[in-house]
């Protein structure tokens, strides 16, 4: 057992928190993470509401959370009120300013986590009333942008200790097997959320096309673009690129997204075609740079007791180091 200001906080037995994963992250994933012994998030992506009032019902009675695209949720925002009504335990906000639905958060009983990509970003979240704050860095999977995980952790943790030593730190970015956890827990953080190495689960929602593509790259196969945002018509801020598969369709369009925003009448459908289809070279196919230590599609259950009982033994091994 492993017991952190981020078990306490959250009443969970593990420090680990499962991302908020647009699409992949439905009720079967946040609720088998929740069952063991994290806690689990439904991904609210971009906002489609009769899809999450089904993730709640498939997660049943095991208290998971939800996580938001801020920006995207700021269009609207009755979800978040809507959201609430299911009770969730937590609700995790990323890319874009929490402060409006902070109050709400709170008053509904939930954990405010805000997932922040630079001092910025924590200063912002800190003055807002986050409860956890996760440091994410730039290896993870999904949308983030340029701070490495291995110093941004131990700088916010140093700025939290100083700023608001009541706020709880969890460390994300590269995170997948329990040397991450362990280092994460080294590095000042009092836990972990992870995306990519639960996306590679039986519980997540993704194409088996995408994960074996995933199981065949290693950590270099991956790259941060703008060009998947730009052919879905995603108003994303150019403050925030998406880290995918290198594919063909990253090799066409990473660095010509204007010319692609011109070609969005037929590069659009191609790439929805392509998408639905499973289609590994031209579509984008979401992962993060921890692929290159995952080799397997397990449980959930599974993947977070070994990297539970792993860290544990690094841990332990580090400590008898020191005589
Ligand atoms: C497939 C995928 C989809 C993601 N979608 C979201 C999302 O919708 N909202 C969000 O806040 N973060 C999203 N993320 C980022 C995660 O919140 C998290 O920061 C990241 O997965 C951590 O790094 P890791 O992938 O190396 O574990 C996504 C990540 C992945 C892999």
């Amino acid at each position: 057992m492993i017991s952190t200001r981020l078990t306490e906080k959250l009443g969970i037995k593990h420090p680990i928190i499962s991302a908020p994963m647009a699409f992949a992250a439905g009720g079967a994933l946040a609720s088998a993470v929740t069952r063991g012994g994290g806690l689990g998030l439904i991904g609210g992506g971009y906002g489609d509401a009769e899809w999450l009032a089904e993730q709640f019902d498939t997660a049943g009675d095991a208290p998971v959370g939800v996580g938001f695209i801020t920006w995207s949720v700021q269009r609207s925002p009755e979800l978040v009120t809507e959201t609430l009504r299911r009770r969730p335990a937590a609700v995790m906000l990323s890319f874009g300013d929490p402060r409006a639905f902070a109050d709400e958060i709170h008053a509904a009983g939930a954990t405010l986590i805000c997932q922040c990509q630079n001092l910025d970003h924590v200063r912002n979240a800190v003055t807002t009333g986050a409860d956890v704050i996760v440091a994410q860095g730039s290896e993870a999977g999904g949308h983030g942008a340029l701070r490495g995980t291995l110093s941004l952790v131990p700088e916010v943790a140093d700025f939290l200790r100083r700023e608001s030593p009541d706020t709880v730190l969890a460390a994300a970015g590269g995170i997948a097997d329990g040397r991450g956890l362990a280092a994460a827990l080294t590095l000042g953080a009092d836990g972990v959320l992870m995306g990519t190495r639960l996306w590679a689960s039986t519980e997540a929602q993704v194409h088996p096309s995408h994960h074996d593509a995933m199981l065949a790259a290693d950590g270099d196969g991956t790259i941060r673009t703008r060009a998947c945002d730009v052919v879905r018509g995603l108003p994303w801020s150019t403050d925030f690129t998406a880290r995918i598969r290198r594919n063909t369709f990253t090799e066409r369009w990473h660095g010509h997204e204007d010319e692609l925003a011109e070609s969005i009448s037929t590069a659009g459908p191609d790439y929805g075609d392509a998408w639905a289809a499973g289609d590994i070279d031209n579509a984008g196919v979401f992962f993060g740079e921890a692929a290159g230590i995952i080799h397997e599609i397990e449980q959930a259950v599974m993947i977070i007791d070994r990297i539970v009982s792993q860290a544990e033994d690094v841990l332990r091994t580090s400590a008898a180091r020191c005589n």
